[in-house]
C-alpha cells in the first residue's frame, strides 16, 4: 500500500537519476527534476515530473532533494551556482547526494548544507539503471540517524537494501570499496578468458561456467548474458556504466587510497589497462566490452 506521496526533487537526470525519477513517479510521489542538459528532461516530462527552471527553484519546491551526479565539479556547480541548489531558502530541508565522491567531498557539502538551516545524507547506491528502474538498489548511508530516518520511505522506495553505515563520509567510503574488486574483476575476467582460448565452448556457456563458480561474482549473475554477447562480436546497449565512469570510479579509490596512506597496486594497475581502452576509443562503452576489448588487444 502507498504511503503519503513526498515531494521530491532529482537534479541530475543521467542514466542513474533519470531511472530513479521514473521510479518515484511510479510509486506516485510529487517528483520535480532538473538537468543541465535539459533534453534529459523530456521523457520524464511526458510521465509526470515537473521540470523546475533552476536547481535553486527544484529545492525550494521540494522537502527532499536528491542529487545523483558525475563528480565532486558537478556537485559544486549544483549545489554551489548562482542559482544553485543552495542559493535560495531551505531551511528545514532534506538533501540526500547518491553521487559516487570521496568522503571529504560529502563532509564538505554536509557543512554548507548545515550552514543553511537544512540537512544531509548520503546514499551512494550499489546497482545499476534496471535495478534503479525497480527499486532494488543497495544504498550506503552515511547521516545522523534521525535524517535517515525521516528519508528512509523514499530510501525504500529505491533500494532493496539499507544499510546506514555511520556518519557523513562513511557511506562514501563503504561505496568506494565495494566497487574496488568489481572494477578490477573486469579486466581479471578478460585475463581469465584468454587462458580459454584453446577450449572450444560457446562463449554464453563459458560465461555461465563462470557465474556459477568462485571464478564469477554476483555480477555475472546478471550481466553474464551481455558479456557473452559481446565475445561474439555484439555491442551491448543501451549503455549503463560506461568505461569512463569506471575510470572516475578507480580514480577516486585511488586519491582515497592515497589520502589514507594505502598503497592499492591492483587497483592503480586496472585504472592503466582502463585508459588504454579509452585510449582505443571504448571510454563510453559499456563495462560489459572490457573483457572482449581485452582479448582482441591482448592478441596482438
Ligand atoms: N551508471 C551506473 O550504473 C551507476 C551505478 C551506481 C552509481 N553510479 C554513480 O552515479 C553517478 C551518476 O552516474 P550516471 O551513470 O547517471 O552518469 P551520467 O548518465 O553521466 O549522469 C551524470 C549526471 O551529472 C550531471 N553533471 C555532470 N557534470 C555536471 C556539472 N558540472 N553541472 C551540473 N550537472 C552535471 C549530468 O548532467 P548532463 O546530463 O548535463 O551531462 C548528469 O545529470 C556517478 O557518480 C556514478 O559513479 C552510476
Amino acid at each position: 500500500m502507498m504511503e503519503e506521496p513526498l515531494k521530491i526533487a532529482i537534479a541530475g537526470t543521467g542514466r542513474m537519476g533519470a531511472a530513479m525519477a521514473e521510479r518515484l513517479l511510479a510509486r506516485a510521489h510529487e517528483v520535480t527534476v532538473w538537468n543541465r542538459t535539459p533534453q534529459k528532461t523530456k521523457a520524464l516530462a511526458a510521465s509526470g515530473a515537473r521540470v523546475a527552471a533552476t536547481p535553486r527553484d527544484a529545492a525550494t519546491g521540494a522537502d527532499f532533494i536528491i542529487t545523483m551526479l558525475t563528480d565532486a565539479a558537478a556537485i559544486e556547480a549544483m549545489y554551489r551556482g548562482a542559482d544553485g541548489l543552495l542559493a535560495g531558502e531551505v531551511r528545514g530541508k532534506l538533501f540526500i547526494d547518491m553521487s559516487t565522491v570521496r568522503p571529504h567531498v560529502e563532509k564538505a557539502l554536509s557543512a554548507s548544507v548545515t550552514a543553511k538551516g537544512a540537512a544531509l545524507i548520503e546514499c551512494p547506491v550499489g546497482g545499476t539503471v534496471g535495478p534503479a528502474r525497480e527499486g532494488k538498489l543497495f544504498g550506503f548511508v552515511g547521516g545522523e540517524a534521525s535524517d535517515v530516518e525521516r528519508a528512509r520511505p523514499l530510501l525504500n522506495d529505491l533500494c532493496r537494501r539499507v544499510e546506514h553505515v555511520g556518519p557523513v563520509g562513511a557511506g562514501a567510503s563503504m561505496k568506494l570499496a565495494i566497487n574496488l574488486p568489481l572494477l578490477v574483476y573486469y579486466q581479471a575476467l578478460g585475463e581469465a578468458l584468454s587462458l580459454c582460448r584453446t577450449i572450444d565452448v560457446d562463449p554464453a556457456r563459458l560465461i555461465d561456467i563462470f557465474s556459477d563458480t568462485s571464478g564469477g561474482p554476483n555480477m555475472l549473475k546478471v550481466r553474464g548474458p551481455a558479456i557473452a554477447a559481446t565475445l561474439q562480436g555484439k555491442e551491448t546497449t543501451p549503455v549503463t556504466f560506461d568505461v569512463n565512469l569506471m575510470r572516475k570510479d578507480l580514480r577516486t579509490m585511488l586519491e582515497e587510497a592515497s589520502a589514507l596512506g594505502v598503497n592499492m597496486p591492483l587497483t592503480a594497475q586496472a585504472l592503466e589497462r582502463y585508459d588504454d581502452a579509452a585510449r582505443d576509443g571504448i571510454g563510453a562503452s559499456d563495462a560489459t566490452m572490457l573483457p572482449a576489448y581485452w582479448l582482441r588487444r591482448g592478441s596482438i
